[in-house]
Order: structure tokens, then C-alpha cells, then sequence
């Protein structure tokens, strides 16, 4: 995990020094192609956990090293996608020589244009700059639950789930340094405003209990009330679709666990001291205009 602030942008700092050596040693306007270490490729795809149910998108595809790699050792699906077309020649090439070339295709394409909704899991290794450009398209494309893995550089302002550093001696050719950075975010559902919670606690019994939702990226902070004022509600977290709480009804702190869709939340809440789960649902309150 990044352990404070100033120690994840040295690590930004260091990166972008790297990268930007190589810009300016190219002359190129655009992003350079600068291959990412196998070493790298795997541990990338391992982080993001990614298997044969994943749709993988490469933006900046390179000779393709990343969606052969996901087609052949993680038999995942997968699409490259760059602008420079010998590129996209020779990745499809590598990935037809390796046996993969009916799950792993490459598109010549402004990144910034391709169609990512698809896609489970994006990779990426492009400057800091493209990534703070990035950054909308993938949180308004992507399903929430899509992975985002990136080799070196982050997005400032959204926090990584997962960080992790590794000593790879081939970079320091290409780069400046032996360090490669990885960073994972796995995009969040959209939580925030106001819900009201549908709980049938049996004949003649139906509370209304508000909850409203503050959200930042994949970090939420809950309150909740009923008639009788406010709740106790703790321990509220986002991944993906899934969301849970701890809320106090009554005596009983119940634990809320469920999937988000859209403008509904469902699933089951449970006490501490057992009990049959009990299922509840949530739906989202339009704002008064
Ligand atoms: C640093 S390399 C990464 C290659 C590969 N992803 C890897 O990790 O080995 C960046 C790649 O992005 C491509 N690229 C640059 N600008 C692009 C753009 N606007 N759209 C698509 N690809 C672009 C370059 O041609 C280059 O192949």
C-alpha cells in the first residue's frame, strides 16, 4: 500500500523522470513506445487478478505483450489498441505467431476514441498526463468492477486499492531506473445521494430508514435516520458493485452487505449473533428539482 502522501509522489516523480528522459531523448510529440518488461507484463495481469471470463484492453498496445500474455497464460480475451500502425502490424503478428490470434486483436486507434464499455480489465503504461486525461472516460465507460492496472504512473487525485514495487534490472536501460510501480483501481459503482431502504421486519412492521451517501471515487461515508432520528451506521465501504455497512436497528447492529444496479441496491443484512439472513433492498431517491 502507498504508505503516505509525500512517498507516493517521490515514487510519481521518479517515474515521470524516467519516462520523460526517453520523450525528450525520441523528439516524439506523442507517447513514445516503450515496451513494458515481461517481468512486469505478468505481475500486472496477476494483480488484476484477470482469467478467462475477462475482456482486456491495452490502451497503447505496443508490440502487444500484455493482451498476448493475457490470451496465452491467463486465457483471457483481449484487444490492443494504438495509433502507430506498424505497431498494430506487429502485435497482431506476435499474437497470431504465439497461437492467440483468434483472442487477441489490435486496432489502430486514438485510445482516447476507443470504445473501452466492454472491457473488465484496462492496462496501461502511458505518461501522467494521459492519465489525468484518461481518468473520465474510465470512470464513465468502464462497469463498475472493472480493474484498472498501470505500470508506473497513477491518477493524482484517485487513490490506488493496490500498490506494488519491483526491482527489474532490464529498465534501467530504457528508463533510468530499476524500479517498476504498479498500481490497481477496480472502478466503484455510483453511490452517492440519497436512498431509502425497503426492509419487510414482518406483518404490519415496514421503517423507513434514509441513508445518504458521500462518494469519492471507491471511498463513501453514510448516515442514515429514521423517524425517530439518527442511526448508527459504521464501516461503510465500496468495491465494484458491492457495497456494505454495519447498521444499528433497534438493539441489533446489523451487517448490510449487497450489489448495486443503477438506482437500486439489494442483498441480505445479518446480526452478530447469527440468524437467518434477512434480505433487504434500497432504492435511490431522485433529487428535487
Ligand atoms: C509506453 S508504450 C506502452 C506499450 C505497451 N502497453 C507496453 O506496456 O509494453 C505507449 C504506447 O502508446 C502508443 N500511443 C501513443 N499515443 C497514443 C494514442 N493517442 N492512442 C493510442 N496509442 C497511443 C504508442 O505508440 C506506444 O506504443
Amino acid at each position: 500500500m502507498i504508505r503516505n502522501k509525500i512517498g507516493a509522489r517521490l515514487l510519481f516523480a521518479v517515474s515521470c523522470l524516467a519516462l520523460a528522459a526517453v520523450v525528450q531523448a525520441q523528439d516524439l510529440e506523442k507517447l513514445p513506445y516503450v515496451p513494458t518488461p515481461q517481468i512486469v507484463v505478468d505481475e500486472m495481469l496477476k494483480m488484476a487478478g484477470v482469467n478467462a471470463n475477462d475482456l482486456v484492453i491495452d490502451l497503447g498496445s505496443g508490440d502487444g505483450r500484455l493482451i498476448v500474455t493475457a490470451a496465452r497464460n491467463f486465457k483471457a480475451n483481449g484487444i490492443g489498441v494504438d495509433i502507430d500502425a506498424k505497431l498494430v502490424e506487429l502485435a497482431t503478428r506476435n499474437a497470431r505467431n504465439e497461437g492467440v490470434g483468434d483472442r487477441a486483436k489490435f486496432l489502430e486507434q486514438d485510445m482516447f476514441k476507443a470504445d473501452i464499455s466492454k472491457a473488465s480489465v484496462i492496462t496501461l503504461y502511458v505518461l501522467p498526463d494521459f492519465m489525468e486525461r484518461l481518468r473520465p472516460k474510465l470512470l464513465r465507460e468502464l462497469k463498475p468492477g472493472a480493474r484498472i492496472v498501470a505500470h508506473d504512473y497513477y491518477m493524482s487525485d484517485w487513490h490506488p486499492d493496490r500498490f506494488a514495487e519491483l526491482t527489474v534490472p532490464e529498465k534501467k536501460a530504457a528508463n533510468g531506473t530499476e524500479k517498476a510501480y504498479l498500481y490497481l483501481w477496480t472502478v466503484p459503482a455510483v453511490v452517492q445521494g440519497d436512498w431509502r431502504i425497503n426492509w419487510d421486519f414482518g406483518p404490519g412492521k415496514l421503517p423507513v430508514i434514509a441513508l445518504a451517501f458521500n462518494q469519492r471515487y471507491q471511498m463513501i461515508n453514510a448516515s442514515a435516520a429514521n423517524g425517530d432520528g439518527a442511526m448508527e451506521i459504521v464501516n461503510s465501504t465500496l468495491k465494484g458493485d458491492d457495497i456494505d455497512f454495519f447498521l444499528t436497528i433497534g438493539a441489533n447492529k446489523y451487517r448490510f452487505s449487497g450489489k448495486i444496479q443503477g438506482d437500486r441496491m439489494s442483498g441480505n443484512a445479518v446480526t452478530g449473533a447469527g440468524g437467518k439472513p434477512i434480505p433487504w433492498s434500497a432504492t435511490k431517491i431522485a433529487p428535487e428539482k
